[in-house]
């Protein structure tokens, strides 16, 4: 089943269907590599702190305009070639009326983890219940008016995989090692399909807001999945995350292109093929594995990644020689998004991200030999 995208979506009006990260996403270079960076808007920002000045985050990411302003910040000082929609993955669980907040310095805490069948059964219920109608209103309207911004430059809406997702509501909060979820995982098998199955389905519909609303190309950020055994991730995680992903892939402009979809997460480097099969088109990959590395496990998928955040805080020329190894080795993929490994920490210097922008574009689409 496939959903024709209406006539003004940017992908459908033409606006952002051969942008250098649209066609990427297909497996086709362009004469420049897109680049853009995961957490791009936040705290690195002084025009970012400025506007979050007393709004709590999540409240933030429920007004429409000031999501808005915020996406399109680092599109504006940057010239980067995507904006990443500013949000959060426990915003559709916070309009399902979840009790949840994200503590600065900390992440998102629940007030009532769920802990056994009995508290699933309540959490998947009630995430039943409220799905439907205008529960993301605030995310289209926050996207409408990105979008109307934009122009050429793709949105990229996002959500959290169901087993990240679910090592925060487990947890009640950020853990190391996800030891709550992971039991749940295995002693209560049953319980643990039924939660993650109702994350899969809230966050596809949190991911057809954004698409049916201009965004242009989706990512899936299960950033916490590297705790997993492959075996586990197969017989446990899997099945779940294909949910979402599979939803945004049932969305294509009246020609036939399907919205394209990132899947990401940190030290994944075993589960690359796993995370591959479970959906998603260009495969995220983070600072741990080379990216011809992941070109060979696997061959012909676009890739995004993967320059060590470290290496924002080195010498311009260190970061450069990086950066142009991080090129060199992804040519071996189809196409190659340039990104970090993981998220623009709160420190990071935006004039080296605005120079680093400038620098990819002057490298060839190709890649360099
Ligand atoms: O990338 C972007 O610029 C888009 C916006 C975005 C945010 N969160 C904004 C945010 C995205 C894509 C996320 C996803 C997200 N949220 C993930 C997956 C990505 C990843 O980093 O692995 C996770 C695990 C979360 C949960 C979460 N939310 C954490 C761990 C934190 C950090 C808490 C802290 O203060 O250090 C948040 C809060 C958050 N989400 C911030 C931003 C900009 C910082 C809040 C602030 O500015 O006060």
């Amino acid at each position: 089943m496939s959903t024709i995208l209406p006539s003004d979506h940017p992908l459908v009006d033409g606006r952002t269907a051969a942008a250098p990260l649209v066609r990427a996403s297909r497996g086709e270079r362009s004469a420049a590599l897109p680049v853009w960076f995961m957490r791009q808007a936040g705290r690195s920002l002084p025009e970012y702190l400025e506007v979050r000045e007393g709004v709590p985050m999540l409240e933030a990411c429920l007004r429409p305009a000031l999501a808005s302003e915020i996406t399109l910040q680092p599109v504006r000082r940057h010239g980067v070639d995507a904006a990443v929609f500013f949000s959060d993955i426990v915003v559709p669980l916070r309009l399902a009326g979840i009790d949840v907040e994200i503590v600065p310095g900390r992440g998102p805490v629940f007030a009532d983890p769920v802990r056994d069948a009995r508290g699933v059964r309540e959490f998947a219920a009630r995430l039943r219940g409220e799905s439907g109608g205008d529960l993301f209103a605030p995310i289209a309207e926050a996207v409408r008016l990105t979008v109307a911004e934009l122009g050429a430059t793709p949105l990229i809406g996002f959500a959290g995989a169901p087993f990240t997702l679910a090592a925060y509501i487990v947890e009640g909060g950020p853990s190391k090692d996800h030891l709550r979820a992971r039991s749940l995982m295995r002693a209560e098998p049953e319980a643990w399909h039924e939660l993650t199955t109702a994350i899969g389905e809230i966050s596809a519909a949190f991911l057809e807001t954004q698409i049916l609303a201009g965004a242009s190309v989706v990512q899936l950020f299960d950033s916490w999945a590297g705790s997993l055994s492959r075996e586990t991730y197969r017989s446990s995680v899997s099945a779940s995350s294909a949910i979402p992903l599979g939803r945004a892939a049932t969305f294509e402009t009246p020609g036939g292109e399907r919205v394209r979809s990132i899947h990401f997460g940190v030290g994944t480097g075993e589960l690359l093929a796993d995370m591959h099969a479970a959906g998603g088109d260009v495969q995220g990959v983070d600072d741990r594995i080379p990216l011809d590395e992941a070109a060979r496990r696997l061959p012909g998928v676009p890739l995004q990644g993967n320059i060590d955040v470290a290496a924002l805080f080195a010498p311009e020329e260190v970061l450069r020689e990086h950066v142009r190894d991080v090129v060199r080795r992804g040519a071996a993929a189809p196409a190659h998004i340039v990104n970090l490994g993981h998220g623009v920490p709160p420190e990071a210097d935006p004039a080296v991200l605005t120079r680093l922008v400038e620098f990819v574009h002057t490298l060839p689409g190709e890649g360099l030999a």
